[in-house]
């Protein structure tokens, strides 16, 4: 059987395969609320065969969001539209499961379809906040968070994810990738603070790791959680993987049960070698080290490269996303390239390949 097709387990979960579909923002939302966009799209990656899907950057309060336009789990009052979505994803056979965020300095923009820039109190942006007062290239300087207001975002992803629960959701995966605000306080380019949350490395884990178990605590046991991390800021000074791999050693330790492992986005002119795959060397130290079941993503877009990437040991799922934009149905396709008999929705039974 290929591996790519291989059930994989998770507490008590079993994924139907190891395509799992990477977070995406969509920029659809109104004021956080999820609509009959989100119920399509993640239906069609649904009915397209993938094993897990994640939903797109989440925010656990407003001023998280990286647009006015994110989707939100801050209030309960977006539990109900988020049903609707998980209930069809998981009727048709893919585990549910979210990204909750909080985009702490690089809150505040435009969608990337309207030029992804900060937006001015005018245009409806806002004060963001950050570990330090140092801004992402020519964004605004973020205010440096109190004590307070990091307990206070700690309070909100545990929050949050009890709403994704209510909400239906099947798995929880924390955003500490990306430059945005957990990734800022690992990364000693953006957190020059000098209390218990900067400085040493147990220091700069600090944050991310009581989010993490926050979550994990928030989440029942039987469900999985997922973290996503930058495994290096590409960046000389910055966020490496020897800190990636200490760090998943912590998280496996709280009880994480895989890291999506990604890379970059903390400064606005890292020099990123980026190609098929090129990730996925991170994804293979950072399993074979912290010992951690691991994705692998990035310019992953044929069966065979993903097929290959599994039957190598580098990671244990792969997560595909600019792939299954174009296709969402590239999970039944690759089922067919790689000569692995799969069942399509009934529905499309006549169009099987
Ligand atoms: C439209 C779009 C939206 C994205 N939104 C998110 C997001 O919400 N959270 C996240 O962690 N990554 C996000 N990403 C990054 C993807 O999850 C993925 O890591 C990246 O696109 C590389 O994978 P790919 O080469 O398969 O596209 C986004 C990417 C795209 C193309």
């Amino acid at each position: 059987m290929a591996q790519l097709f291989s059930p994989l387990t998770l507490r008590s979960l079993t994924a139907r395969n190891r395509i799992f579909v990477a977070p995406m923002c969509t920029y659809t939302a109104t004021d956080g609320h999820v609509n009959d966009w989100h119920l399509v799209h993640y239906g069609a990656l649904a009915t397209g065969g993938a094993g897990l899907i994640v939903a797109e950057a989440t925010a656990v309060v407003p001023e998280g969001r990286i647009s006015p336009h994110d989707a939100g789990l801050w209030s309960d009052a977006h539990v109900a539209e988020w049903q609707r979505v998980t209930r069809f994803v998981a009727a048709e056979g893919a585990i549910p499961a979210i990204q909750l965020a909080h985009a702490g300095r690089k809150a505040s923009t435009a969608p990337a379809w309207q030029g992804g820039k900060p937006l001015t109190p005018d245009d409806g942006g806002w004060q963001t906040l950050g570990p330090s007062p140092l801004p992402f290239g020519a964004y605004p300087t973020p205010r440096e968070m109190t004590l307070g207001e990091i307990d206070a975002v700690v309070d909100a992803f545990a929050a949050a994810t009890h709403r994704a629960r209510a909400a239906g959701f099947q798995c929880v995966e924390v955003h500490a990738a990306h430059g945005y605000l957990l990734h800022q306080f690992l990364s000693p380019l953006s957190n020059q603070r000098t209390d218990a949350y900067g400085g040493s490395q147990e220091n700069r884990f600090r944050l991310p790791l009581r989010v993490a178990q926050a979550v994990r605590a928030a989440f029942p046991q039987e469900l999985p959680v997922f973290v996503r991390i930058s495994a290096t800021d590409w960046k000389d000074g910055g966020w490496d993987l020897q800190g990636s791999i200490a760090l998943c050693r912590e998280l496996k330790a709280l009880g994480i049960d895989l890291i999506d492992v990604s890379s970059g986005a903390l400064v606005h002119d890292a020099k990123i070698p980026a190609g098929p795959g090129f990730q996925v060397p991170f994804a293979a130290a950072i399993r074979a080290e912290a010992e951690i079941p691991t994705g692998a993503v990035g310019f992953i877009t044929a069966p065979a490269q993903a097929e290959q990437i599994l039957v190598t040991g580098q990671a244990d799922v792969v997560f595909l996303a600019r792939e299954l934009l174009r296709d969402p149905r590239w999970p039944l396709r690759a089922a067919r390239v790689l000569g692995h008999e799969w069942a399509w929705p009934r529905q499309y039974v006549r169009g099987k390949l």
